[in-house]
């Protein structure tokens, strides 16, 4: 059974692009292993990440997330059962917050990953993904 699980974190670091290229680096060899996909955005702080494939893959990934001390205040926002990826793409696609053109429609400082429903962050970032150029593969 697949699965899809959202949540947020406050980044501990301020090294925050770093960790980011450390994170992505180990995503994409254990993510690929094991039929992981999802997306990693970025910035002011944060971390929201969504996590796709079997429910116990991403059950042990989101196990061993919560427990990275590298990130704290970690807050489930979103799971169901799935039968289609939104990012099969991806490894873990990586949208960088800082990146966002603030001529765009997206105003992410008025976005609170924290009191937005699962389904207002899942559009939000379906919005970043659709202006393409914030995205990397981790493939990459
Ligand atoms: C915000 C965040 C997202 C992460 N995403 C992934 C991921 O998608 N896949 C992955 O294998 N590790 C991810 N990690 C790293 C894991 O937390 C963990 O450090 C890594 O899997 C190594 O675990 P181990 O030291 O127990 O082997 C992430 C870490 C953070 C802080």
């Amino acid at each position: 059974m697949l699965i899809r699980l959202i949540y947020v974190s406050k980044v501990v670091d301020s090294q925050s692009s770093q960790l980011s290229e450390s994170i992505l680096k180990k995503a994409h060899a254990w993510n690929t292993e094991n039929d992981i996909t999802g997306v990693l955005c970025e910035g002011q702080g944060v971390f929201l990440q969504a996590l796709e494939g079997e429910r116990g893959a991403v059950t042990r990934l989101y196990s061993r997330i919560s427990a990275d001390p590298r990130h704290t205040d970690l807050e489930l926002i979103h799971c169901e059962s799935i039968t289609e990826r939104h990012y099969g793409e991806w490894s873990m696609a990586h949208v960088s917050l800082s990146d966002v053109d603030p001529q765009t429609k997206i105003v992410w400082p008025e976005f609170n990953p924290y009191s937005a429903s699962g389904l207002l962050v899942m559009t939000r970032i379906a919005e970043l993904i659709a202006q393409g150029r914030t995205v990397t593969n981790a493939a990459a």
